[in-house]
């Protein structure tokens, strides 16, 4: 009998099952909502005051400011330093060519310069030896990105900007729960965004995103500009945006974040099983970490014939995603970068393929998975 699409999709293994997720538990979230709706608060209550003071003891930053998305955290961490006089227009962030681009766009948005880095082809992340050669007077801070959860700080990073006073500033949109050397991705430098988009390691159940940072001031003009410049009601100091998050989403998120490390232990645990099973010249692996430094927020393959690899895993019935296709640099968007050149980003844009990585994935999946993957040929 023919199977209609419905019924073929049903049977496909899901690149990201967000249903099973929050399935795992549903009643603490229902329950977390109901006590939401009840309170009658519905933004800037108890329930964010909350989530701020848990995830500034998780991160371990004094301050934790929520707002309305990623994209906005790192708009206003990069903005509140420019009303606080520490960065004016034109200045320059470094930071890398193979990111998502909420980083770029939240750094032109401000009327800064993004000055693209190439990442190494083996770790994915900023090349950290090429970041000197890119500083110039204008330079006022370095943006790392965690990318797929992979650690992209390291002490050299953390020394270049001690020693060329540049804010180090980190994009965790992709790392929730990472570290290096104990610290959590969030800490490492002066102030990082988060995002809690509903795919990431730690998700709302909407759009969701955060500053963290020990710097008083900054959180508290961040606080203000995500308020429509208000510290005071009704008064008005800068002209903000608005970008609060929802009450929900904040008893949402913290619930989440009790069950975040154990749901990274499953993550890490899928990606040995990877690791351990993948086998085919046709296909690399990115340089394996410890489990410190990776939450596997995505778990990137590399194809020199991606696009026929992910032919030949969906007619096998595997959805996979490709993050991303086309790198900033080559985006319609920034015509004026259209031009340039970054072969490293190019080739990662080119040949990435990421296979299905979450917390609920069955070991019979995983051999699925990892049986179509050996047994692609070219
Ligand atoms: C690296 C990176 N930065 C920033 C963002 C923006 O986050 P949001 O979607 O919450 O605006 C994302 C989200 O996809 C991301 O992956």
């Amino acid at each position: 009998m023919q199977q209609n699409p419905s019924e073929k999709e049903q049977l496909m293994i899901k690149f990201f099952d967000l249903q099973a997720i929050t399935a795992m538990h549903a009643d603490e979230y229902k329950a977390a909502i109901a006590r939401v709706i009840v309170s009658g608060w519905f933004l800037q209550g108890h329930a964010n005051q909350q989530f701020e003071a848990n995830y500034a003891k998780y991160i371990d930053t004094n301050h934790c400011v929520a707002v309305a998305n990623g994209l906005d955290a790192l708009y206003l961490l990069l903005r509140g330093y420019k009303e606080m006089g520490v960065m004016q227009d034109g200045d320059e962030i470094i930071v890398p060519a193979n990111t998502y681009i909420a980083t770029i766009i939240a750094i032109t948005r401000n009327n800064l310069v993004p000055v693209l880095v190439e990442p190494t082809w083996e770790h994915l992340e900023i090349d950290v030896d090429k970041i000197e050669a890119a500083i110039t007077p204008k330079t006022k801070g370095v943006m790392i990105v965690h990318l797929y959860g992979r650690i992209a700080y390291n002490d050299k990073v953390g020394d270049i900007c001690k020693k060329r006073g540049l804010k180090l500033l980190e994009d965790c949109a992709q790392c929730h729960g990472c570290a290096w050397q104990g610290t959590k991705t969030g800490a490492l430098g002066d102030a990082a965004a988060h995002s809690f988009y509903p795919g990431k390691n730690l998700g709302a159940f909407g759009d969701a995103g955060a500053v963290t940072t020990d710097d008083k001031e900054l959180a508290s003009v961040i606080r203000a500009l995500a308020n429509y410049g208000s510290q005071q009601k009704y008064a008005f100091k800068y002209i903000g945006i608005n970008s609060r998050m929802a009450e929900t989403d904040a008893a949402v998120l913290d619930v989440k974040l009790k069950y975040l490390d154990e749901d990274n232990r499953k993550r890490q645990k899928l990606a040995a099983y990877y690791y351990e099973h993948i086998q085919n010249s046709l296909i690399t692996l990115p340089k394996r970490l410890d489990d410190e430094n990776n939450v596997y927020h995505q778990f990137p393959i590399f194809c020199e014939y991606r696009d026929d690899l992910q032919e030949y895993l969906k007619a096998k019935g595997i959805k996979t995603l490709i993050h991303y296709p086309i790198p900033p640099h080559q985006q319609a968007c920034y015509q004026e970068w259209n031009h340039l050149s970054y072969p490293i980003t190019e080739k990662i844009h080119a040949q990435e393929l990421s296979i299905p990585m979450n917390q609920v994935i069955p070991v019979e999946v995983a051999e699925k998975v990892v049986t179509a993957l050996n047994s692609f040929i070219h």
